[in-house]
This record gives structure tokens, sequence and C-alpha cells, in this order.
């Protein structure tokens, strides 16, 4: 779809809309390898280029992130160092504003997918889609197999929530290691869903998010997606 010069280049995060006009009569933005100086100009993004370099992302941003622990899922710095501030400074100003699918506290560790497409977050993040998260948890003694009965069971129900959680898959991989799957996302649910039970877990990590997994990723680092892998999954 083409746009407007100067509300592209804003909406990007390269500038505030009057400096891009600036920046367009200045001579720094070509389209389709001509300086074009008229900011109204309404181009196809993948045919502007700023310095000579192409638009980053003109048409969107799906990343997948190994989130490190010590990082909040947070624009607010007042929280403290954010898992945005691994990706390019200019994200930060780009409209819509970049943000993660769901979050991991900051005490968790795993895969993390961050982007600019509010459609993918809210189907990605609704329980009606049924996407099947999987966690690796540690915790602070052995685990009883009684506790796969209870988290299967579709009853169990967390202190403040208003209905019982979704059945969820654990399995005990090793005396103090669980692997759970849930299909939902509330808030601290894995350190929650143990707790209830008497367990403290003392380290969590999210290994897969549907069909994606780390692959190889360390903490800290991300992978660009084709926003296409997600394309068969619409409504
Ligand atoms: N459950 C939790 O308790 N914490 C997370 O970060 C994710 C799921």
């Amino acid at each position: 779809m083409k746009r407007r010069l100067d509300q592209l280049l804003a909406n990007l995060g390269y500038c505030t809309r009057s400096e891009a006009r600036h920046w367009i009569t200045g001579g720094r933005v070509t389209v389709d390898d001509g300086v074009n100086k008229n900011h109204g100009t309404k181009a196809d993004p993948s045919t502007v280029c700023v310095n000579g370099k192409p638009l980053d992302h003109p048409e969107g941003i799906l990343v997948l992130l190994h989130k490190p622990t010590g990082l909040v899922c947070s624009h607010d710095e007042r929280e403290g160092p954010s898992i945005y501030d691994l990706f390019p400074e200019r994200w930060r100003r780009r409209n819509p504003v970049i943000t993660s699918v769901g979050r991991l506290d900051k005490d968790t560790s795993g895969l993390l997918l961050v982007t600019d497409q509010s459609q993918l977050v809210h189907r990605l993040t609704s329980p009606k889609h049924k996407v099947p998260k999987v966690y690796r948890a540690k915790v602070d003694r052995d685990l009883a197999p009684a506790l796969i009965e209870v988290f299967a069971a579709g009853t169990l129900q967390l202190e403040g929530e208003k209905s019982p959680l979704a059945p969820a898959t654990l399995v005990i991989r090793e005396p103090r290691i669980a692997e759970l799957t849930l299909i939902e996302g509330k808030y601290h649910q894995v350190r929650r869903m143990f707790a209830s039970q008497g367990w403290h877990v003392e380290s969590l990590h999210r290994e897969r998010f549907g069909d994606l997994s780390l692959d190889g990723l360390s903490a800290g680092e991300w992978r660009e997606l084709p926003r296409s892998i997600f394309d068969h999954k619409q409504d």
C-alpha cells in the first residue's frame, strides 16, 4: 500500500513528521532510486530509501526472542531494564508500537514473540485459539505424580480467578524438573499453579510457543520470523 513519505518515516521511528519534511526537502529520501523532495508524495514503502538505505521493516515486525532473566516485558522505564532495550533503538519510536505476545516475568527466560501486529497478538494470546506454550520449571522439592491429574483436570481454580484453569499437561522429566504445557496465559500462571499445590518454582523457562522453538538462540538473541508462518492459523 502506498503511503505519504513524511508519515511513513515518522511511523517507522526515523524522526518526527516535521523532521521528515526537512529530510525529504534536503534530498535524503529517494523513491525508486530518484531523489523525491515532495513530502506529500505517496510511495510504496519497499521503493523508499533514506540516506541510500532501504527502510527498516516497512511492512511490520515479527521476531522470536530468547528472553534472558532480569528483563521486564514493559515499555515503562520505571520498571527497570526491558526486553525492548535488546532491539534497535528506532523500534521504540515506531507507530504502531512493538509489543510482546503475552509476557514473561522478569525472572522467567525463554521464547517470546515480539511484533507490531496487534491482530497477531490478539490471535496468539486468546485461549480460544489454544496455542500450546511449553514451560520447563525447576521446583524446590520432588514432584508428586498426583500433580499430573490435578493440572489435567480442568478444575483447578487459582486464588483471585473467576473460573478454573483449562486442562494443562504435566510431564515429570526429572524428580524436580517439570515440563508443563498450557493453552492460556494467566498472570504468573505456572508459578501460581505449583504454589497452589505447595511447590515453589525456583526457575522457569519457556521452551516452545506453538510450533516454534528457540533452535539454538542464546539468551538475548532474536531472529526474524516470516509473518506468513501464522497465516494458515487465521480465523
Ligand atoms: N507463568 C509464570 O508463572 N511466569 C511466566 O513468566 C510465564 C508463565
